[in-house]
């Protein structure tokens, strides 16, 4: 019996490892025949550990499994999918993972991350070996047509960033992978590192054979001690089987990709920033123009897109432009991995196409917040994201309709409050996050953020608040339109949606302006 045991970090957390040690323990002395395998995590956080048995029937989940349950599950006769009270019957009918419409993270979950010929049982590298037949204008143009978009949030084209690239003359070009996922309450990219790092090395290979670039970086923050483990893994395997290296199954082209491990600021999560790291500078933003995609590592033409963007590559080569971009409404095309996280009873990872609502991904597969609390205020887009209220969780979860309300649906990630939370105190945070991480190369951050904790302390302790609240969206002006990059270009996001849409915790009327 094959039985599965996450190796992601979130199970990891919460004893996947003693649950596997146990289980080998436990088969050992009842003479059991057992296979582990350490899998990826299906993204149903609150089931962590969840455990799978393979069954003729389909693979047959538990949980959440602590050790001190493996005895009783040897007990029930899990091995052939025993009923116990941890039993959730075919992990694949779990309702949370039916509604869901995986593309990206078909494979999370079902295979082994570190094994190429699991990968390629599933799919893998199906996408690379389309693309090795294709001229490199070819690869560019499938994914222009397939209407992806960058996922580390800023939604800029994939296909026109890999098109330029294309176009420019350069001795030597460069892909960069930012892994640097400093959003909080967002774990996409972590998941895809941890558990199917195979599509990341993949779609890398993809993007350096479309544009010409022959070597790669993934730069991942110090926080994901295990991705980098694992991506390290998966790239050594990747290489002996030939699909990276000077020459690429025979093909005559070659990548070689190599993973940097960050220095733990948020801001060099930013592309330029990231740059300077990677080359061994401290992590400050450059001005563009130049852009990374002219002027870009080194000086050099460089692809630089999020985990997400290029892990979509190699479904979108293997199965063509037009599969992908069938799912979605309007210019935001295919699916995102949206991540559920905070005050909510079901966290975990939901993709879906665009489309879908917030008050859907709260309720439908939330389950509404932990706390049993009604749920007050979600913050979608990570720390610089707007507090979207109630009346604007019908809106469509798509970029331009998130734009229109002065909201972003960013890098996916949706943390929940529920209506214990003081969002005058939420602002404050948000302008003491950016003055810890900001890099102080421009003034409206720099000083601003500082400038802005201190208002918003006049104001919750009732010091002239009327005119400090003129103040404060005055302040928020200046960084929306003065900062560099988008550290201070949108911390106002959170302070004027909170100020917005709950007044009343700044202890004044309604907003004097929109
Ligand atoms: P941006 O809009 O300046 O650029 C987006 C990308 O398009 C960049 O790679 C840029 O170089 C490229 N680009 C722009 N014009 C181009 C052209 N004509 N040709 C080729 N390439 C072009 O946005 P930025 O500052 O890179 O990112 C801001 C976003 O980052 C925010 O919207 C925020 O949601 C997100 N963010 C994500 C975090 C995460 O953990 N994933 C953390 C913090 C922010
Ligand atoms: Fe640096 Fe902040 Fe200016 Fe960005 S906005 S360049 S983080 S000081």
């Amino acid at each position: 019996t094959t039985i599965y045991v996450p190796r992601d970090s979130a199970a990891l957390a919460v004893g996947a490892d003693r649950v596997a040690r146990q289980i080998e323990a436990e088969a050992r002395a009842r003479n059991a025949d057992v296979r582990i395998v350490r899998n990826g995590s299906r993204g149903l956080f609150w089931l962590e550990t969840l455990v799978e048995v393979t069954t003729p029937q389909g693979r047959v989940a538990y949980g959440p499994v602590t050790r001190a349950d493996v005895a009783g599950l040897f007990d029930a006769g899990f091995l052939s999918g025993g009923a116990h009270a941890l039993n959730l019957g075919l992990t694949e009918e779990i309702p949370y993972l039916k509604k869901q419409e995986r593309l990206t993270f078909a494979r999370m979950g079902v295979t082994d991350p570190v094994s190429v010929a699991d990968y390629e049982a599933h799919e893998g590298f199906a996408g690379l070996r389309r693309a090795l037949a294709l001229a490199p204008a070819e690869i560019v143009q499938q994914v222009l047509d397939s209407g992806l978009r960058g996922r580390g949030g800023a939604a800029f084209p994939a296909g026109i960033k890999w098109k330029t690239v294309l176009a420019a003359q350069a001795p030597q070009k460069y892909i960069v992978c930012n892994a640097d996922e400093g959003d909080s309450g967002t774990f996409s990219d972590r998941m895809t590192m941890e558990g199917d790092p195979l599509m990341l090395v993949e779609g890398m290979a993809i993007a350096g054979i479309a544009t010409g670039a022959t070597e790669g970086y993934i730069y991942v923050r110090s926080e994901y001690p295990h991705a980098i483990a694992t991506l390290d893994e998966a790239i050594r395997h990747a290489e002996q089987a030939g699909f990276l290296g000077d020459d690429i199954l025979g093909s005559g082209r070659g990548f070689r990709l190599i993973v940097r491990k960050a220095a733990g600021a948020y801001v060099c999560g930013e592309e330029t920033a990231l740059l300077e790291s990677l080359e061994g500078r401290r992590g400050i933003v450059r001005a563009k123009p130049p852009l990374p995609a002219l002027q870009g590592l080194f000086g050099q033409p460089t692809v630089i897109n999020n985990v997400i963007t290029l892990a979509s590559v190699p479904l979108i080569l293997a199965r063509g432009a037009d599969f992908y971009r069938n799912y979605g409404m309007g210019r935001s095309r295919g699916t995102l991995p949206f991540q559920l996280a905070g005050n909510i009873r079901h966290g975990g990872l939901v993709e879906k196409a665009f489309g879908l609502s917030l008050r859907e991904l709260l309720y439908d597969f939330g389950g509404g917040s932990a706390s049993g609390r009604p749920i007050k205020a979600v913050q979608v887009g990570g720390p610089l994201g707007a507090y979207v209220p109630e009346s604007q969780w019908d809106l469509p979860l798509d970029y331009e309709a998130y734009a229109a309300v002065g909201a972003v649906v960013g890098h996916g990630g949706i943390v929940v409050h529920d209506d214990t939370a003081d969002m005058s105190q939420l602002a404050r945070y948000a302008m003491e996050f950016c003055a810890l991480e900001s890099c102080g190369k421009c003034t409206p951050c720099r000083i601003g953020s500082t400038r802005g904790v201190e208002v918003i302390d006049k104001i919750t302790s009732n010091q002239n608040r009327p005119q400090q609240v003129i103040l404060l969206r005055d302040l928020c002006d200046t960084m929306l339109h003065g900062s560099l990059c988008a550290m201070g270009g949108m911390t106002p996001y959170p302070v004027l949606s909170a100020i917005n849409h709950y007044p009343e915790d700044f202890g004044v009327e309604a907003p004097d302006r929109a």
